[in-house]
């Protein structure tokens, strides 16, 4: 195998690349960048990785989530905190019915550039660049917006920084203490029948607490009452400005993507000699590999090879988007293959990729579509005698009306009252902790298989 440098990428071909008009400022900007701070440090991404390994071993699951596209204007506290909060409220749900620490890796503080399936975009007669992400270029529909610009990589990068400067404030700074699991609740999610089931959860962990205070065990006294352990991730898609923050750690004299902690590579750019998978298999933070329907059990061996050729546990997180309808078909192929090769990786399901419709005009997934695949996700690895390690979802911490279904039923007509996503239909926050609830019940089968059998009343 040849040589890896930050740079090796450029010399292979590559899939998704914006067409900057103007070069010299691309490179630039890409210069300017490689002097800034990192925003994450390599001893957080091995912690990372560490945490990853105990779920490679089945003894912890991995919850990732957040948008499918930051964007500029959508920034702000606000957005931040109710996202973190409803994240948690998920996180709880299910480290309580698994009795195993969750590991929480947001999609957030730099998942800002999008793969397109087409180059263009036509609306009305008009046609024009396609949107990729406000890192590259605007959402609106005009030729000036769709110019791809480098100053945008400045601004992605430092509404990362802030992002992550609170995110960090709200984990460690007492918001995400459990003595709080009653105050993440969202006005508008309290009256949901999810809301009510929250509720009993908080009442009974307030009630633990209660116990543990009176025999010395406090938050005061006990960090882990009283902080978490939050972790960042994005698609490292835009290769220039993953490059820029490429950077040696001192310690180990490796090479860290300090964009963030975990990257992944889509389903679109992970052909095995090109671009994204030569920058991914340099750098040595946790990596995640998205699996669709067209990757062939050989073809995932392959890259297997090259991006954890020395099988190390935790560093790659497969996460399988293959759609409610063919999950079944392909994940036991792809787990097969894997395990027949004894090769250590962290499986995570992705319902939301491969679930997206078009109702109304709009870019829906229906819920009960996104509960099928995670559902047939947790059956496939019980007869495979695997681990269903984690969930990976686009949600938000608001009232949005972009999926269809949950407990609240929002129907094809609903979806134009609050459609806000940049890219992809969001799990809102009501359907994200019915989500939660769904899987916790699987984990529950998972961990206790005979005791959810025998307690299940009898009616249902
Ligand atoms: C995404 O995660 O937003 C995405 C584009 O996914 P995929 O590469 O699986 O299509
Ligand atoms: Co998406």
């Amino acid at each position: 195998m040849t040589k890896w440098s930050p740079n090796s990428w450029r010399s292979k071909p590559i899939q998704q690349v914006p067409a900057y008009p103007d070069q010299a400022a691309l490179a630039a900007t890409e210069k300017q960048l490689a002097t800034y701070p990192p925003l994450v440090f390599a001893g957080e991404a091995r912690k990372l990785k560490k945490q990853l390994a105990s779920v490679a071993a089945g003894d912890g699951f991995l919850l990732q989530g957040g948008d499918c596209a930051e964007s500029f204007f959508e920034h702000g506290a606000d957005n931040i905190r109710d996202f973190f909060r409803v994240f948690l409220q998920m996180a709880v749900v299910l480290t309580f019915a698994g009795s195993k620490p969750v590991v929480k890796v947001g999609r957030i503080a730099g998942q800002f550039a999008k793969p397109r399936s087409s180059d263009t975009e036509t609306l009305n007669g008009v046609t024009l660049p396609s949107y990729r992400g406000d890192i590259i270029n605007g959402i609106e529909f005009d030729q000036k917006s769709r110019v791809p610009d480098p100053a945008r990589q400045e601004m992605a990068y430092r509404q990362s920084a802030a992002t992550l400067n609170l995110l960090r404030a709200f984990a460690q700074g007492g918001y995400a203490s459990l003595e709080n699991v009653h105050r993440w609740m969202l006005g508008f999610v309290a009256d949901s029948p999810q809301g009510e089931r929250y509720q009993a959860l908080a009442n009974r962990i307030t009630e633990t607490m209660e116990f543990m205070r009176a025999i010395g065990i406090t938050s005061e006294t006990n960090f882990a009452l009283r902080e978490t352990d939050f972790y960042t991730s994005h698609e490292a898609l835009l290769l220039g400005y993953e490059e820029a923050l490429t950077r040696v750690d001192s310690t180990s004299g490796d090479w860290y993507a300090t964009s963030g902690h975990m990257i992944w590579v889509g389903d679109r750019t992970r052909q095995p000699d090109h671009a994204h998978i030569e920058y991914c298999r340099g750098i040595k933070n946790p990596l995640g590999l998205k699996c669709g329907p067209s990757l062939s059990s050989d073809g995932l061996l392959q890259l297997i090879d090259l991006l954890n050729p020395e099988n190390e546990p935790g560093r790659l997180t497969l996460i399988a988007r293959f759609g409610s309808e063919k999950v079944a078909e392909h994940l036991p192929r792809l787990i097969r293959a894997v395990q027949a090769e004894g090769r250590n990786v962290v499986w995570s399901c992705d319902p939301m990729h491969g679930n997206t419709i078009t109702l109304n005009s709009y870019k829906t997934r229906p819920f009960e579509r996104i509960l099928k695949e995670v559902q047939t996700f947790f059956e496939v690895h019980q007869a495979e005698g695997s681990h269903p390690g984690g969930i990976h979802i686009e949600m938000t911490g608001k009232n949005v009306t972009e999926c269809t279904g949950g407990a609240r039923a929002i129907t094809a007509e609903d979806l134009h009252d609050r459609y806000h996503t940049h890219c992809d239909p969001r799990l809102n926050a009501d359907q994200a902790i019915e989500l939660a609830f769904l899987v916790s019940e699987l984990l529950k089968k998972a961990v206790h298989p005979a005791e959810s059998l025998t307690s299940r009343p009898a009616a249902e």
